[in-house]
């Protein structure tokens, strides 16, 4: 576990992005696991700046999302698909053929975590997989639960996240009470795992996940296990990691 202290959200946003770069100049036809949430959304301005500059190409890349809402369609500007487009994928030369977000309005769960897992398997895994982390510890959308969830699965959302996410949403009802997410195995077979934090909201519940026991109460606590993984957290994220 590389844990890597950052000043600022910028200094956090810009210190990922080259990670991601770097991948992508590496493997020019690379498979990127990508997430949202808010965290991110510097990171990707990031990159985009680059792509304009002519610094980076996404041409051959593939593109992966954790999760998305069960029940929402990609043009609802809610949905995780809608914010990939606004965030980052409009704005660069990725192929729409190599996106690939859980297709919320596909309402067989069993049908559409197959498909998910076997896609994933098809692009032979993840090269880098990025993520975020919910303050109760959730990476992509695994809850925190009495074991891991291995593959691609319907998660009934805590009441805790639907709180969270309620700041995206007109008010707290209107959050889906369901999300598609990759699942644990699937992330910690990506060949390596780039965690970003930032924010004081966001101290408490690192110490946790990366300082304390490897349990699937805390979800991310697994990647402890991961062969390359790298947290970068800004100052006020690590400041109860006392590095
Ligand atoms: C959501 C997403 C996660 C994300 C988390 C944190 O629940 N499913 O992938 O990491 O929120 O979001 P934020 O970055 O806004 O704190």
């Amino acid at each position: 576990m590389k844990i890597i202290k950052a000043k600022t959200y910028k200094d956090m946003s810009r210190k990922a992005a080259n990670i991601i770069s770097a991948q992508v100049i590496m493997k020019p036809n690379c498979v990127l696991g990508l997430a949202t949430g808010s965290t991110p959304i510097g990171l990707y301005e990031q990159l985009i700046d680059w792509y304009q500059k002519g610094d980076i190409d996404f041409s051959e890349v593939t593109t992966i999302n954790l999760d998305e809402y069960r029940g929402l369609s990609g043009d609802n500007p809610q949905s995780y698909r809608y914010f990939m487009d606004e965030h980052f994928f409009k704005h660069i030369n990725i192929r729409p053929e190599n996106i690939n977000v859980p297709d919320g309005t596909n309402l067989d769960v069993q049908a559409e975590c197959t498909r998910y897992d076997h896609l994933i398997m098809d692009k032979g895994g993840i090269d880098l997989q990025l993520l975020g982390i919910g303050n109760n510890g959730h990476i992509g959308f695994n809850e925190p639960d009495s074991a891991f969830e291995l593959g691609t699965h319907c998660i009934d959302l805590l009441e805790s996240t639907i709180e969270a996410n309620a700041r995206f949403f007109e008010n707290e009802d209107e959050v889906p009470r369901q999300a598609y997410t990759m699942g644990i195995k699937t992330i910690m077979q990506a060949h390596k795992v780039l965690m970003i934090a930032n924010g004081k909201n966001k101290a408490a519940i690192l110490k946790e996940a990366f300082l304390g026991p490897v349990t699937p109460r805390v979800p991310a606590s697994i990647l402890q296990m991961h062969p390359d993984f790298t947290l970068i957290g800004d100052e006020e994220a690590m400041s109860e990691m006392n590095l």
